[in-house]
């Protein structure tokens, strides 16, 4: 079989990373959040006492930061020098430090290239932001996938309970707010649907119900 690329973008807590690590599963090809990689430098720079909001800050560390990622069919592990922190960076603070950094270029070219890198030569499922317009231009499958702001709060709060904090839903939905105007309003590489991708809107939906809709799309492109 030929390698496919599937891209699937969206806002946060759209459902990307948990319907995508599925899928891959399910098709038994590699599964690439991207989304992991910004986190792990929001997390150098918190644990450094770097200020994410200072771009002259973070692009003098970034050189320090040595990032390996291990992606699997089914999920990923990602190394901070050499330290597994795919735990840590799934944490609110984090999450915020992402979004912080993801507006400098710098940043955004490192991390791209990485992505360009691991998606050569064989089949993934890549998710993120820019993905369908940016890093896989050329991706056989693209996917938007969207939520009102009220279930993707919803779905954050389930997460953060499971990670064993204890999330306010008020809060939680006012940060997804303010994530979506940074991660829509930045000047690079913005979160945008590509004119070539599929809109699916989760609100209401269950996991299966929109892993089998996307696994429909990816059979009737590769077919
Ligand atoms: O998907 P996530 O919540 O783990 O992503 C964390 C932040 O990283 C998000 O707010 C914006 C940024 N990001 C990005 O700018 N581009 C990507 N391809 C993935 C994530």
């Amino acid at each position: 079989m030929k390698n496919i690329a599937v891209a699937v973008d969206g806002p946060a807590g759209s459902g990307k990373s948990t319907v995508a690590k599925l899928i891959a599963k399910n098709m038994n090809i590699v599964y690439i959040d991207t989304g992991a990689m910004y986190r792990t430098v929001g997390l150098y720079c918190i644990e450094n006492g770097i200020d994410t909001k200072n771009e002259k800050a973070v692009c003098s560390v970034l050189d320090d930061i040595k990032m390996d990622i291990k992606a699997q069919m089914g999920g990923q592990t990602i190394f901070l020098n050499g330290v597994d922190v795919t735990s840590k960076v799934r944490t609110q603070e984090a999450g915020r430090a992402a979004s912080d950094v993801a507006v400098i270029l710098a940043v955004r070219e490192k991390l791209v290239q990485i992505q360009r890198n691991m998606a050569k030569g064989t089949s993934v499922i890549m998710d993120g932001r820019d993905i369908g317009t940016n890093v896989l231009p050329k991706a056989e499958v693209k996917i938007f996938l969207n939520a009102s702001v009220e279930e993707r709060a919803k779905r954050r709060v389930g997460e953060l309970l499971a990670l064993g904090e204890n999330p306010d839903f008020d809060e939680v939905k006012e940060q997804i707010r303010k994530r979506d105007e940074n991660d829509t309003n930045r000047k690079h590489n913005p979160l945008r649907k590509a004119e070539d991708a599929v809109e699916i809107d989760t609100t209401g939906m269950t996991i299966d119900e929109v892993i089998d809709k996307i696994s429909d799309i990816i059979r009737e492109k590769i077919s």
